[in-house]
């Protein structure tokens, strides 16, 4: 598919803040951080999201529409691994193998630092499960009633990826 994938800079961070406002809003139950307010976070918020793990943007005829983003673990004995977060595709963009793109070019960075990337995955997001379970994230756990909103519950699935 004609899209270009690149990393992120700290320069890139109003285009982060937008999508990822976009994202949170077009698909609110999806995330985790849904209930955040993501809106009145200062820009060095995003820019430390950018310098302290990793962003890579898809972007089709100049316009980001699309990334997913990696943040190392900080404990001493977890620097090993790094968590996914924010995967998100614009809708009309969907099913054309741009998130496979993002994927390998986030594995691509993480290869070179971490052995393994997890990801917390909504367990009533069919969509994502499923693109999931076809690029090599394995289930390894579910944590019941991790997020509550509104006065309801979700559970949210724990999917691993080892790169060795
Ligand atoms: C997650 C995301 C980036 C994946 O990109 P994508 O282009 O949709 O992924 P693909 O189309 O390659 O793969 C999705 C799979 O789910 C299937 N699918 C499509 N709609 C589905 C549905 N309603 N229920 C279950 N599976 C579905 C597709 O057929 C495909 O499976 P296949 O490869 O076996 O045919 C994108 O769907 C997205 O942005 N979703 C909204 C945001 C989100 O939920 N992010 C994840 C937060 S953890």
């Amino acid at each position: 598919m004609a899209g270009v994938i690149r990393q992120l800079g700290e320069s890139d961070a109003k285009k982060l803040r937008t999508i990822w406002i976009e994202a949170l809003k077009a698909e609110p139950e999806m995330y985790e951080a849904f209930c955040a307010s993501i809106e009145k976070r200062p820009l060095s918020h995003f820019k430390k999201r950018l310098t302290k793990g990793a962003v890579f943007g898809a972007f089709r005829k100049g316009k980001l529409v699309g990334f997913s983003a990696l943040r190392p673990v900080l404990s001493p004995g977890a620097r090993h691994k790094a968590e996914m977060w924010g995967l998100y595709l614009r809708e009309p963009l969907r099913g054309k193998g741009l998130a496979m793109e993002l994927i390998d070019a986030i594995e691509g960075f993480a290869r070179e630092k971490f052995d393994v990337i997890n990801v917390r995955v909504v367990d009533k997001n069919r969509r994502t499960r499923r693109f999931l379970d076809r690029v090599g994230y394995k289930l390894y756990g579910i944590e019941r009633r991790a997020i509550r909103s509104g006065g309801r519950f979700f559970d949210v699935e724990l999917r691993a990826k080892r790169l060795l």
